[in-house]
Formats: C-alpha cells, sequence, structure tokens
C-alpha cells in the first residue's frame, strides 16, 4: 500500500523521503567551561510596607500590555502579553533565562555591580535594571515609551529600590554630556529597532568606560551585511517611531566592532540548557564588549 502510495506520487512528480523525527527543541548546548552560574532574584522581594496584593494587582491591571511576566514575593505573579503573542515571548522564563545567559559573562568582567554605574538602554518595564539594581549597581534605564518608564517605575516602587532610576528618553538622544558615562551599558534587544547600526553602536559605545554587554537578534547571512526594512511601532517591543530599521548579520556587527576599534568583543556561548529556540539556531546573539 505505502509503494502503491509512493509510485502513484512519483508518478506526479512527487518523491517521499523519510528524514526521521526533527526535535522541537534543539539539542541543548556542549558543556562550556565559563564563568560561574548566576541566578536571578526571582520572585521579586517587596518593599515592606509598600503595596497591598489587591493594589498591586489594580496597578498591574491597569495596562493592557506587559513585555515581561513578574513574579514577586508572596506569591503574587503576572504573565507576558503583547499585540502579537507568540510562545516566544509569551514565555515568562524567557527573562530568567536571558539572565542566566548573559550576567555570569558581566560578573566575571565586572567582579562585582556594586556600586558600578550602568545604563540600561530600551529598558521597557525594567527587568534588566531591578536586577542589576538588586545586585548593587547605580542604575539608569531609559526607553522612548512613556507607558514602559510608568510600569518600570511602579516594578521599582513595588521591589523598594533607590538606586534605580527609571527616565524616558529616546536612543537618538542618549549622549554621556545628558546622562554621563557608565561603567557597564546594556543594549538589550533595541539594535534591530534602529536604522543605524554604525551610528547605533558608536553611540552605545561612547556611553561606557570599560564594558558593554550587546545582545540583538540578527540578519541569517554569513557575509557582512545589513538588511533594512519598515517597523511601525504597534507592540510595545516594537521601535518607537514608524520607519526603517537595520537587521545587521553576526559578521557585520562584528566587523562594525572592529572599525570602531573596541578593545575585545567576546561572543558569549550557549551555556545554558533550554535557552529559547531563537538563541539555539544563531538568529539572536551577544557579545562582551571591552571598550
Ligand atoms: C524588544 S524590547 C527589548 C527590551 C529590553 N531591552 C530587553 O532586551 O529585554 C525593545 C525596546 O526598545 C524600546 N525602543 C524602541 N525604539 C527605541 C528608541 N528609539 N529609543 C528608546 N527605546 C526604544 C521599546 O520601547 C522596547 O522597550
Amino acid at each position: 500500500m505505502k509503494q502503491a502510495l509512493k509510485n502513484s506520487l512519483r508518478y506526479l512528480g512527487y518523491e517521499i523521503h523519510w528524514v526521521g523525527s526533527v526535535p522541537d527543541v534543539p539539542a541543548d548546548p556542549v558543556r562550556v567551561v565559563g564563568p560561574p552560574a548566576l541566578e536571578p532574584v526571582w520572585p521579586l522581594p517587596r518593599r515592606p510596607g509598600g503595596l497591598t496584593d489587591q493594589e498591586i494587582r489594580e496597578a498591574f491591571g491597569r495596562y493592557e500590555l506587559w513585555h515581561y511576566g513578574y513574579e514577586f514575593e508572596g506569591g503574587l505573579s503576572f504573565q507576558p502579553s503583547h499585540l502579537r503573542p507568540d510562545s516566544v515571548s509569551e514565555d515568562p522564563s524567557r527573562p530568567l533565562k536571558r539572565f542566566r545567559h548573559f550576567m555570569p559573562y558581566v560578573l566575571e568582567a565586572a567582579g562585582s555591580l556594586k556600586g558600578k554605574r550602568v545604563l540600561d538602554i530600551a529598558c521597557n518595564s525594567g527587568f534588566w535594571s531591578i536586577q542589576c539594581g538588586l545586585l548593587g549597581a547605580e542604575v539608569v534605564g531609559f526607553d522612548a515609551r512613556p507607558v514602559l518608564i510608568e510600569q518600570a517605575e511602579l516594578v521599582r516602587s513595588i521591589v523598594g529600590l533607590d538606586n534605580v532610576e527609571f527616565r524616558l528618553l529616546d536612543f537618538d538622544r542618549m549622549a554621556p554630556g545628558i546622562l554621563g558615562q557608565f561603567d557597564i551599558v546594556l543594549n538589550l534587544g533595541v539594535l534591530y529597532h534602529l536604522p543605524d547600526t554604525l551610528a547605533a553602536l558608536q553611540s552605545t559605545i561612547a556611553m561606557s568606560r570599560e564594558w558593554v554587554l550587546l545582545h540583538s537578534t540578527l540578519w541569517p547571512a554569513s557575509e557582512p551585511v545589513i538588511h533594512i526594512r519598515w517597523e511601525e511601532p504597534i507592540d510595545i517591543r516594537d521601535a518607537s517611531t514608524p520607519g526603517i530599521v537595520a537587521y545587521p548579520s553576526k559578521s557585520a556587527v562584528e566587523l562594525i566592532l572592529r572599525h570602531i576599534r573596541v578593545k575585545e568583543a567576546r561572543a558569549i556561548p550557549l551555556h545554558v540548557p533550554g535557552m529559547p529556540h531563537d538563541y539555539q539556531d544563531g538568529s539572536r546573539a551577544s557579545w562582551l564588549i571591552r571598550v
């Protein structure tokens, strides 16, 4: 029967080949010798005497969209919610996995975050700023969307951190003259929402005295190319204004970093088991850069 079906399909010009089962989740990375593991502070602590459970629920409920899910001590948890939901961005463990992926390398480089100035570019609702604040850094996080700065302030007030400051600012206006310089600059998930990769990396490097953690979605090509496309500012994770955005390939990022003459750019290897697909398939990459 099977052979008859194969023969009929071949007659129609089709071939069936058994390719084996494709695993749902790609194989986990080979064990990499790297810095010691580091866990995010999760669930987030709550300032004693702060908002009640009911007040926190009401405050979160005022916003329809949340890029990250949040968990707070006492069993309060909130799911991420996007306009274009997909299983990748709706996974509440995504930021925690990303933390385990990046932050051991940052801590290994910087020694400790205590008292260090950290800039969180495009901070969204503040996940990274809050984590760095809990590790003792003096943090400035900025984003171009007022609603995200409100959300970040809400999370900051629940946790009760006074070493974290959020500002409404567009990437175009970021400059040492406005924000000062920082020991560590986080440029995470925003490069491919900007129109000019070279200019964006130059201004990011200019903000740092020592380290930049860079993470971007990439254009899938082995040559150094930059693909442009139009982006509308629809969701809270998109570009802040309509216009072209640039997707560099991995080798384009590396060539640009060489052109800018950074001292060192180390690609962070996959070392955390169970990382999301887009990290495993190479459509995203991260670098720890010494400026
Ligand atoms: C995909 S999210 C990344 C959030 C966070 N940095 C992370 O990696 O988890 C992109 C963020 O960039 C912000 N953004 C987009 N264009 C921006 C601009 N021109 N200036 C400042 N922030 C911008 C968005 O509002 C959004 O919060």
